[in-house]
C-alpha cells in the first residue's frame, strides 16, 4: 500500500512552467530536470502557513533549518557539519559560478568531466577562464551504456594552471552514482595536483536500487578541506523554482573566499524556500520513499521499453537521478536526434551536444513524470523511428 499517488496527472501549463511553456501544446516536454509530481502535502502545509502569515520582509536562515541540514547529513553519511560551514544560496547554477569566482585567478583553468550539465562548462567561461575536458569512457553493449572514469586521461587534462575540478555526482546526464574507489581516485588526483574540488551533489537524494550516496568530502578530513559540496532539497522534493540550496565549506579560508566571491551579487534564498527546505528535510520520509519506488519503476520501464520496441537506441541504466542519456547514433537519424524527436515525435528532449565532448547524436530524457506521459513519448519517439525505417 501506498500512500501518495505518482500516477495521478497534473495540468502544467499555463502554471508559468519553463518546462510546459517552451514548446507548443502539441508537445510533450521531457527535458528540463523538474518533475512533474506536486511537492510533499507536509511542504504545501508549511507554504500555506507561512503565506497565510501574510508578511513577506526580508527572512534568513533559521537555527532549526540549519540543524536539520546537520542532522540530516550526519544520519545519511556520518558526516559531521556545523551550521557554521554552511553557506546558502538560492541556486547551485550561481554556487557552480561562485566556486570558479572564489578559486580560480584570471588565466587558470577548470576540469569537467563531459558530457556533463551545461552550466559546468558556461560557468568557467563566464569567469574568463579555460576549461580542461576529460570525458567520460562510454562502453556500449545491444541497447546499454556503461560509463566509467579514464583516470590516465582524467590525470592527463590536468594542466599546469587548473586549479579547480567541478564534480558533478550523481552523474548529470550519465545517471552515475560514482562508487567509493572511484571517488577515493579522484580525491588522491585532485590532492596531488592541489585541486578544490567543487562537488555538486544535487542529486544526492535521487538514488536508483543504490543504497547511499557518498559525499566526496566525506572521504577524509583532509579531502574535506578541499572541497565545496553544493546540495538542495530542490530536485528531489520538487521545489526547484522556490531556489534554496548551500554550500558546505569547511575550511575556514575557502568558505571566506567563497562567501567574498558572492558578496553583493548572490542574494539571500527567498524565504519560502527556506520554509519549504524545513518541512523538505523534516517532514517528508515517506514521500521520498515512494517517489523513489516510483521513479525506479519508470527507469525500469523505459529501460524496458527501449529494448524491445527502441532497440536502434541504446541508453544509460541511471543509478541516480531521474535523467536517462538516449544513444541516437545508431537509429538512422540524419541529423540532430533532439530536432528529430522534436519535430516528428512532438516530444521535447535536451540536446545532447550541449552537454559537451561526447554529447553529439545524444539526448537526455527526464522520467521524472507520470508513467502515462512517459509511455506516450515512447511511443510517439517509436512512431517517429519506426517511419525513418
Ligand atoms: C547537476 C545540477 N546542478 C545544478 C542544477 C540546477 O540547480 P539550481 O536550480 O539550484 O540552480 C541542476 C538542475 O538540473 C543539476 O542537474
Amino acid at each position: 500500500m501506498t500512500t501518495y499517488d505518482f500516477d495521478q496527472p497534473y495540468e502544467r501549463r499555463g502554471t508559468d512552467s519553463e518546462k510546459w511553456a517552451a514548446y507548443g501544446n502539441d508537445v510533450l516536454p521531457l527535458w528540463v530536470a523538474d518533475m512533474d509530481f506536486p511537492a510533499p502535502p507536509a511542504i504545501l502545509q508549511a507554504l500555506h502557513k507561512r503565506v497565510a502569515h501574510g508578511i513577506f520582509g526580508y527572512g534568513g536562515v533559521t537555527a532549526e533549518l540549519s540543524e536539520a541540514i546537520c542532522n540530516r547529513l550526519w544520519e545519511h553519511y556520518q558526516w559531521k557539519v556545523t551550521p557554521d560551514q554552511i553557506v546558502f544560496q538560492p541556486g547551485l547554477v550561481s554556487a557552480l559560478n561562485v566556486s570558479c569566482r572564489a578559486v580560480c585567478p584570471p588565466g587558470t583553468g577548470v576540469l569537467v568531466q563531459t558530457p556533463v550539465y551545461p552550466p559546468f562548462l558556461s560557468a568557467p567561461v563566464n569567469q574568463g577562464l579555460q576549461l580542461n575536458f576529460a570525458e567520460l569512457t562510454v562502453k556500449r553493449s545491444s541497447h546499454k551504456l556503461q560509463y566509467s572514469i579514464d583516470f590516465n586521461a582524467f590525470e592527463a587534462a590536468i594542466q599546469p594552471n587548473t586549479r579547480l575540478f567541478m564534480l558533478c555526482n550523481p552523474h548529470n546526464p550519465v545517471g552515475r552514482c560514482f562508487s567509493r574507489e572511484e571517488l577515493t581516485n579522484i580525491a588522491d588526483i585532485c590532492t596531488r595536483h592541489d585541486l578544490i574540488i567543487c562537488a555538486d551533489e544535487i542529486h544526492c537524494d535521487i538514488l536508483l536500487d543504490q543504497p547511499r550516496h557518498l559525499p566526496i568530502a566525506t572521504l577524509s578530513p583532509e579531502i574535506a578541506k578541499r572541497c565545496i559540496t553544493l546540495m538542495a532539497p530542490s530536485k528531489t522534493f520538487n521545489i526547484a523554482g522556490l531556489y534554496c540550496g548551500f554550500a558546505i565549506i569547511q575550511d575556514p579560508s575557502l568558505r571566506k573566499r567563497y562567501q567574498q566571491a558572492a558578496n553583493g551579487i548572490v542574494p539571500q534564498v527567498n524565504l519560502l524556500g527556506l520554509t519549504a527546505a524545513l518541512a523538505a528535510y523534516t517532514q517528508c520520509e515517506t514521500w521520498h520513499k515512494e517517489l523513489l519506488t516510483y521513479l525506479n519503476g519508470n527507469r525500469d520501464f523505459l529501460v524496458d521499453y527501449i529494448q524491445e520496441h527502441l532497440p536502434a537506441l541504446r541508453t544509460t541504466i541511471p543509478e541516480g537521478t531521474f535523467l536517462a542519456w538516449l544513444d541516437c547514433s545508431a537509429t538512422g537519424i540524419t541529423g540532430n536526434p533532439y530536432e528529430f524527436f522534436l519535430r516528428q515525435a512532438k516530444v521535447a528532449l535536451n540536446d545532447g551536444q550541449r552537454f559537451g565532448q561526447g554529447g553529439k547524436d545524444f539526448v537526455r530524457l527526464n522520467f521524472g513524470c507520470s508513467r502515462a506521459t512517459l509511455t506516450q513519448a515512447l511511443k510517439q519517439m517509436k512512431v517517429a523511428l519506426d517511419l525513418l525505417n
